[in-house]
């Protein structure tokens, strides 16, 4: 979960030689580095992909940049006009990214430590695609779901397409996981969230399991609130990851019904680091380390977090662990 970015000197390093944010992210040489970057300081036992889950939108051809501070930005949505069959000509970098960084994990010793790959959730790149970037609201992408379901049906099938497409490459070069990250999940009503989150959903983890029966599927439906339940049950995923909104005790009943769950601690406390994040991390464990988990944050590392509270965070995992 934004284990790299702008919180490691050497990210913000490299990001200041590339020049910018994609050229980092379709350069394989940059990118393998930065997907490095904190296991060679922490040794985690996963590794995530250094990409972004705008790369889609781009990839079917609509606009993408990053202005300095402002975060990511698209051109105009035309979806008639976007096209499916070349998104590889956009995607390639990335899945050369994936087999530069198994080769690296192997000759650095890291051969534990498993590399996740990822996309966004059909509904949430969507809503960047349809807002032109992020938003206080999302009002408009919602009103365009709200008012026209068949049109905004059209351009979520497009994009769970390319998504179960470009995982899928993924897979095929090196990836031993795949996450998708739903951040926006939890803007949605009952019915719109079966429409435009579950049924994509297991529409894309259908097709990876028919193809890659034993790659694991991680799922996180951020801020989704008491659907959380309909996404475990039906979307076919094998983990779902919690943000650190949902109580310990949803995530037991979880783990209880044989999901892996993965989670939860508050970036905050990662950001506070001393008692205020070794307390929380210590009963995250205690209360969830019986069954299948994996530990992570409930949300990506906030840029002004020290590493050293990383590694603090780090040192108690493995001490616990062991
Ligand atoms: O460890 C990693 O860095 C993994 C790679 C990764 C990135 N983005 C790199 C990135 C992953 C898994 C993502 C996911 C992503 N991207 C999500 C889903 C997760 C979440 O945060 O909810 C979303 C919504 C995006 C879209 C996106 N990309 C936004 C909104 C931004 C701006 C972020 C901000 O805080 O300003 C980005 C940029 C981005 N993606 C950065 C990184 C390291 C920062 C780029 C920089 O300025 O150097």
């Amino acid at each position: 979960m934004r284990q790299a970015g702008r919180y490691l000197p050497e990210y913000r390093e490299l990001r200041k030689e590339a020049g910018g944010f994609l050229e980092m992210v379709y350069n394989p040489e940059r990118a393998s580095e930065i997907t490095l970057q904190p296991i060679r300081r922490y040794q985690m036992n996963g590794a995530i992909l250094f990409s972004d889950i705008l790369v889609i939108p781009q990839a079917l051809g609509q606009k993408l940049w990053f202005e300095a501070g402002e975060g990511p930005k698209l051109g105009e949505l035309n979806v008639d006009q976007l096209h499916l069959e070349t998104i590889d000509e956009t995607l390639s970098p990335i899945y050369e990214t994936v087999a530069q960084v198994r080769h690296k994990l192997k000759t650095e010793n890291f051969d534990q430590t498993a590399l996740i790959g990822f996309c966004g959730g059909p509904w949430t790149v969507a809503c960047y695609m349809v807002e032109g970037g992020g938003s206080k609201d999302f009002s408009k992408v919602k009103s365009f779901a709200a008012c026209d379901p068949d049109g905004f049906s059209d351009l979520i099938d497009l994009v769970t397409e390319a998504s179960i497409h470009y995982l899928s490459e993924q897979i095929e070069a090196g990836c031993e996981a795949v996450q998708i990250f739903e951040s926006w999940a939890g803007l949605l009503d009952e019915e719109m969230f079966e429409k435009f989150v579950l049924q994509p959903t297991s529409k894309m983890v259908d097709a990876l399991k028919n193809k890659h029966p034993d790659i694991p599927v991680i799922g996180f439906p951020r801020a989704a609130g008491y659907l959380i339940q309909n996404y475990a049950d039906q979307t076919g995923i094998d983990c779902i990851g919690l943000d650190f909104t949902v109580p310990l005790e949803t995530a037991k009943t979880l783990q209880k019904s044989g999901l892996c769950v993965q989670g939860n601690l508050d970036p905050a406390r990662l950001l506070a680091g001393g008692e205020a994040l070794e307390s929380q991390a210590r009963i995250i464990l205690e209360a969830l380390s019986g069954g299948p988990f994996v530990f992570n944050l409930g949300h990506g590392v906030i840029k002004e977090t020290l590493p050293e509270h990383m590694e603090q965070l780090a040192n108690l995992i493995k001490s616990y662990t062991s």
